[in-house]
């Protein structure tokens, strides 16, 4: 299994450290412009290897796509991340000029593989991908609701004070920071509902801090997230790799389902062997519905934006 992990800056090289801790993965490229870059963190991450016992090979290399070839499994992390106060979709403009470079260099060199979108506005970075590639559709994934549920079930399991892995939930829509859907009427706490341990106003609080869970962040750190948005990738990536069949919101391009079309969203989606075997419509309440619309319609117009 080769994965391939474009961008070596620190989304990405997180993202080729959790899967080589996996351990799933024959082989990690790591490739970036920057001169040395690549190949200087996939250096120091070999030198974890007999500390963190995981014997996946990971290589780095400087532009060079050649070294890419035949990889099953695509990571597209390139682009520039946020600044403090910027929202996902002012960095269209440069971002959409580097994805749309780079998913045509890694399909060049790997013509059967899965691509996964981070590179933001990912919602239409991930729509670009599709126009500029002709890939079939379950094998572009974008990378977004895995994160946001994950910042949504900490903020949950914060409410609740109890450990994480009791705590279950999802977010849908866009993965921006108005356009985001967390679920409060899914989430659980074992099983029950967290409606039953939580009044409203914290209900709303949480919302409102997954919502903004990446700008919270960008606002502390000076730049974008890393670690959480490599851990999300790398579980993704597993899922296909090893077809295990998991369900992850991602961004998939919609072709009716929920009512929507040609746009990609955040959506549950089971990931295997093939990328998205299946797209997962989910009963939604009205105001849920609603704000999945908005959400679409937002999407659409950052999409709007793209030559
Ligand atoms: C985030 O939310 C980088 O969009 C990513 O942290």
């Amino acid at each position: 299994m080769k994965i391939t992990v474009v961008g070596a800056g620190a989304v990405g090289a997180s993202c080729a450290e959790y899967i080589a801790l996996k351990n799933f993965a024959s082989e990690v490229i790591i490739l970036d412009i920057k001169e040395g870059l690549a190949e200087g963190k996939a250096m120091d991450l070999m030198q974890t290897a007999s500390l963190n016992n995981f014997d996946t090979k990971i290589i780095g290399t400087t532009n060079d796509y050649s070294k890419t070839s035949a990889s099953d499994i695509c990571v597209i992390t390139s682009g520039i991340p946020r600044k403090p106060g910027m929202t996902r979709e002012e960095l269209i403009g440069i971002n959409a000029k580097i994805v749309s470079e780079v998913s045509s260099n890694l399909i060049h060199f790997s013509a059967n593989t899965i691509l996964i979108v981070v590179s933001n506005p990912m919602d239409s970075m991930t729509y670009l991908v599709h126009k500029k590639t002709g890939l079939s559709k379950n094998r572009i994934i974008g990378m977004g609701g895995a994160l946001d549920s994950a910042r949504f079930k900490f903020r949950i399991a914060e409410a609740l004070n109890c450990p994480i892995s009791d705590v279950d939930g999802i977010v849908i829509g866009g993965h921006s920071d108005k356009g985001m859907v967390p679920l409060i009427s899914k989430a659980t706490r074992n099983s029950i509902r967290i409606s039953n341990f939580l009044s409203d106003e914290i209900l709303e609080n949480i919302k409102q801090e997954t919502k903004i869970g990446g700008a919270t962040l960008t606002k502390l750190l000076g730049t974008s997230a890393w670690y959480a948005p490599g851990a999300a990738v790398s579980s993704i990536v597993q899922s296909i790799a090893c077809d295990q069949h998991k369900m992850f919101p991602c961004s998939a391009l919609l072709n009716d389902e929920y009512g929507f079309s040609d746009l990609c969203i955040g959506v549950p989606v089971i990931l295997g062997k093939n990328g998205i075997e299946k797209i997962i419509e989910l009963d939604l309440d009205d105001s849920e519905y609603e704000h999945l619309k908005q959400s679409a319609e937002s999407v659409k117009k950052t999409n709007s934006l793209l030559d």
